[in-house]
């Protein structure tokens, strides 16, 4: 049975765990201490190295000075792919290792996850656990992930995204696994790590929390217990995300998209995600993208394909974004919120379509510095047919898009996909 055919729709409701956290300026500082109180002697900090900051090195010493030795992978990759946590997963073993520290956006927090659920599994292929629950042993080891971008949300959801790169290395395959199993032991937010965050990568991980926050808003699922925690999160994004982006060291605009991040990820846990997501893990899956760039780019259009069966919501968006609606009905209301989105995503420097993405613009994307054949191949984003037509058919399998509000097939979600990589933002502006 196809997923979208067991999850339509949703007659039940479920609520997924979410862990212990220590959030605000200084947390960071109790990440020692607190490895010792769960047990930890020998853990393995994962990360992509964050090179460019001091932030592994700080953590790494301060774990040392508490008495804990840890081992460091530091080979985490954007849009984190299967070998990375295998490699990993054979660190972890060989060094003796008692637990998992993750330090950095959702690519290490996720492929921490995915190593974490592998060890408790006696090390077998993560691309295994694909789908949901699918891991049977809840004895994973602990597990400590301190965020360094207001983005992902990962350090308290039950999700984690891998690149499979085994099963058909001509056609790249990203999903996302829901594990219940897989949730941290302690997250630690502290926005005061934020403050080396790049203002591009601040302004794309915003979008990622925008994303997080509408996406369970409009959802199919309605669950209502998210509903709340999804509007001010967004509101969180309106009044935080431009600020945070030109002033590095704002505390206020960190610390305010900090718990945007946080409170977005708590309700998409339950709440679900939709095709805004499905896009983006299928162009990252094909061309190494950011994910916040491609949540970016397809937020706008995904948006606007939805209106027609959600308005309400999305008026409330608008609110939430800071539209004054006095006057305006649900549709004009909704039509605004789509205005709005566009006009941050401007404000804060995003490009707006997937073929403006180059080496030359974004060069931390590593197009066709891939590591499998097609990867190699794919150096320029060509927006072509068999670029719209392969994007299209991997959205159908994403396990975020039964939650989309709109029927998602390969012949309605088609033309939003053209849209994004070759349309013009101004043409969804009424
Ligand atoms: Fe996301």
């Amino acid at each position: 049975m196809q997923v979208d055919e067991l999850l339509k729709p949703f007659p039940l409701k479920e609520f997924h765990p979410i862990p212990r956290a220590l959030l605000g300026p200084g947390s960071h500082e109790m990440i020692g201490p607190e490895a010792l109180k769960i047990g930890m002697r020998r853990p393995l900090v994962m990360t992509s190295g964050l090179r460019g900051t001091e932030i592994v090195n700080k953590l790494v010493e301060s774990l040392k000075y508490h008495g804990l030795e840890p081992s460091v992978y530091d080979k985490v990759e954007s849009n984190p792919k299967d070998y990375n946590v295998m490699d990993s997963v054979a660190m972890y073993q060989q060094d003796g290792c008692d637990g998992f520290i993750s330090i950095g956006g959702g690519s290490s927090h996720d492929a921490c996850k995915g190593a974490r659920i592998s060890v408790a599994h006696d090390g077998r292929n993560v691309n295994e656990f694909e789908g949901f629950n699918k891991s049977e042993n809840p004895k994973n080891p602990p597990h400590i992930a301190v965020s360094t971008t207001a983005g992902t949300g990962s350090e308290t959801s039950w999700a984690y995204v891998i690149t499979d790169t085994t099963t058909d290395p001509a056609n790249p395959h990203k999903y996302v696994a829901f594990d219940d199993h897989s949730v941290v032991t302690l997250a630690v937010d502290d926005p005061v790590l934020y403050y080396e965050c790049p203002s591009h990568f601040t302004a794309q991980c915003g979008f990622d929390v925008l994303a997080h926050a509408s996406e369970p808003y409009v959802s199919r699922l309605d669950f209502t217990p998210s509903l709340g925690s999804a509007l001010f999160s967004a509101e969180l994004v309106g009044e935080h995300l431009r600020t945070a982006t030109w002033h590095a060291d704002n505390l206020p605009a960190r610390e305010g998209m900090m718990y945007a991040q946080y409170t977005a990820a708590q309700a998409f846990n339950s709440g679900g995600l939709g095709v805004i997501h499905s896009i983006s893990h299928a162009v990252s899956a094909f061309y190494d993208t950011h994910h916040g760039l491609n949540n970016a780019i397809a937020l706008p259009r995904v948006w606007a394909w939805n209106l027609p069966v959600a308005y309400k919501r999305y008026a409330r968006l608008a609110e939430a974004l800071g539209v004054d609606t006095t006057g305006m009905n649900d549709v004009k209301a909704a039509d605004a919120a789509v205005a709005a989105a566009i006009r941050l995503l401007r404000d804060v420097g995003i490009t707006e379509r997937f073929t403006d993405i180059t080496q030359d613009t974004h060069p931390k994307n590593r197009l066709g510095a891939g590591p499998t054949e097609f990867y190699k191949k794919a150096s320029t984003i060509k927006g072509d047919a068999a670029d719209v037509d392969r994007v299209s058919n991997h959205i159908l399998g994403d396990a975020c898009t039964p939650g989309n509000p709109k029927e998602t097939t390969f012949e309605t979600v088609r033309p939003v996909v053209e849209h994004c990589f070759n349309g013009d933002l101004d043409d969804l502006i009424s």
